[in-house]
């Protein structure tokens, strides 16, 4: 059976934390909105080398505020966990203060799709929580995030999870110089198909490395006319959201938090990666 019961609620936000003011910021922070990326899709070595060194950032501080995943424990303890890691790293969390976005990274819990907000919401036994972290280290951005079961988890939503993430790396083995970018969207849809759940088509991976969105969107569903062809050197992500139900979406009044419509629960994955000359390699690794 899918839950369509609604298990999550807005609960209160703490202020925005500080960054030290010694750790360098995007662009972005303090502005509406970021500036629009013109540049190239394709990233010289240079940048692939410090964006290599911003994913092992970013994933380590995952794994750090993964690693306090329990029962009780509050979304925002887990934010401050990433927090901390973070600017001990030297690394600006480049949510905080994106598009007024107020947290270092972001927590979606069961039918939350992307974007919840860290809050003071104790998680459940049997929640199922994204962490998406993403870190800016000497001017580029590591995007990533990952599915957790908090406590004892039913079957379904650790096959959800468990799928979700063979999802992205099915994802991953289609990306090859000289395809298109929707054979990437071809290949997951086709496998989340066999299960039944809804492809989410509303949020999508997308170029990263100086930029947070690059402009370059990365479809999970299957969309023929992304007709961009992949080349050495391009660097995005891929992130599929995994519904176990409908994969139709709103947005809570805060602005932020997406939600699916009929309440089912959602597992998402994120690696960023660059575009080798025979295939890929993940820059998100611990
Ligand atoms: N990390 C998310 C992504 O994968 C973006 C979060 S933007 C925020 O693209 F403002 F919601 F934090
Ligand atoms: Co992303
Ligand atoms: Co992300």
């Amino acid at each position: 059976m899918i839950g369509i019961v609604t298990s999550v609620k807005p609960y209160p936000v703490s202020p925005m934390r500080a960054v030290p003011t010694s750790i360098p910021r995007p662009e972005y922070v303090g502005n509406d909105r970021p500036e629009q990326y013109s540049g190239s899709h394709v990233q010289t070595p240079q940048t692939i080398a410090k964006m290599r060194v911003a994913g092992r950032i970013a994933a380590q501080a995952l794994n750090a505020g993964a690693a306090i995943v329990a029962p009780g424990v509050t979304t925002e303890q887990i934010d401050q966990v990433v927090h901390d890691f973070l600017i001990a790293n030297n690394a600006y969390p480049s949510t905080l203060d994106y598009r007024g976005f107020p947290k270092a990274c972001c927590t979606s819990v069961n039918e939350v799709i992307c974007h919840g907000i860290p809050d003071a919401r104790p998680l459940e036994d049997g929640d199922l929580i994204k962490i998406d972290v993403t870190a800016f280290v000497d001017g580029v951005h590591g995007d990533n995030c990952a599915t957790y079961g908090v406590g004892e988890v039913d079957e379904e939503s650790r096959l959800l999870a468990e799928r979700t993430k063979q999802a992205m790396e099915r994802g991953i083995r289609a990306v090859r110089p000289g395809r298109e970018i929707s054979v990437i969207g071809r290949v997951i849809e086709a496998y989340a198909k066999r299960f039944g759940y809804g492809v989410v088509r509303d949020y999508t991976g997308h170029g990263v490395h100086s930029a947070f969105h690059s402009g370059l969107v990365i479809p999970h569903f299957d969309n023929p006319y992304y007709t961009e062809v992949m080349e050495p050197g391009m660097t995005f992500t891929i992130e599929p959201m995994l519904a176990m139900g409908d994969q139709r979406s709103h947005v809570w009044d805060d602005g932020w938090t997406v939600v699916t419509n009929d309440g089912s629960r959602v597992a998402q994955w994120e690696s960023t990666l660059v575009v080798t000359d025979d295939g890929a390699e993940v820059l998100t690794v611990a």
